[in-house]
């Protein structure tokens, strides 16, 4: 499962772009294990939309995020309005960025997820530590202590997880992928220990993935797939890295 976050970039002009050299450098279709999916900008799903429907890809439109029981603010887009647009089955929940400009607590977030749950959409919850933790060998805690709103949920296996160290998003560093695949385990289990099905969730790793060392991470056991910004606005890189995934993951 590859998805592209495009957090505030694009134009028209860019989705134009992005599609007709993605379309290029695909490989048959991108077809593979999971899915690829593509948040733009909300003002931008139509255009994104038509493009996948026009070109006929294998791409799903995610949102970025979800208002949430007790957000319906100013700017904000509830669950009924996705379900209404027959653009969206996915929406990202608490991605650091979110996590820190927008305070958003675990409690906003555990709004968010119920929303989602709610209303069959699926959520991809990211966790993610800041360096200063990692630093102290505190990963696992925080981690677990992000991932514990997920408690007397109903979760489904709909729930996706993204692993996106904060001191990794946009800045070129990277954990080591064998370090990766030990945190993905431990989300794993903790998430089945809370699941009252005992369901495992897919987890993404996200944070300065690019088309150069994908491989390195997707050639990790428990790495299902990756959750990418800046690389993900290019179309060519963007199709490369689908094409590396379903190579890796097919061996
Ligand atoms: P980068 O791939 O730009 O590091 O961003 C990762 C991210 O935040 C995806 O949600």
């Amino acid at each position: 499962m590859i998805v592209a976050n495009w957090k505030c970039n694009g134009s028209k002009a860019m989705i134009d772009e992005w599609f007709q050299s993605y379309k290029k450098v695909v490989k048959n279709n991108g077809i593979c294990d999971g899915f690829i999916g593509i948040a733009p900008p909300t003002i931008f799903i139509n255009e994104v939309y038509n493009q996948i429907k026009k070109n006929n890809l294998n791409i799903d439109t995610i949102s970025q995020d979800i208002a949430g029981y007790t957000r319906k603010f100013t700017g904000a887009i509830s669950a009924d309005m996705l379900l209404e647009s027959d653009a969206y089955s996915f929406c990202i929940v608490g991605h650091s960025e979110r996590r820190i400009s927008y305070n958003e607590d675990n409690k906003i977030i555990q709004d968010k997820i119920r929303e989602c749950l709610s209303c069959d959409i699926n959520p991809i919850l990211c966790i993610g530590e800041t360096e200063e933790e990692n630093k102290h060998g505190k990963t696992k805690e925080i981690l677990e202590n992000q991932l514990s709103i997920l408690v007397n949920m109903a979760i489904t296996d709909s729930l996706t997880i993204a692993y996106e160290p904060i001191w990794a998003i946009g800045s070129g560093k990277t954990p080591n992928p064998k370090d990766v695949n030990e945190i993905h385990k431990f989300i794993k289990d903790v998430v089945q220990s809370i699941s009252t099905k005992n369901l495992a969730p897919l987890v993404l790793y996200g944070g300065s993935v690019t088309d150069k060392n994908s491989e390195s991470f997707f050639g990790e056991e428990f790495v299902d797939g990756a959750l990418i910004g800046g690389a993900s606005l290019d179309g060519t890189t963007f199709a490369k890295i689908v094409n590396i995934f379903n190579t890796t993951k097919k061996l």
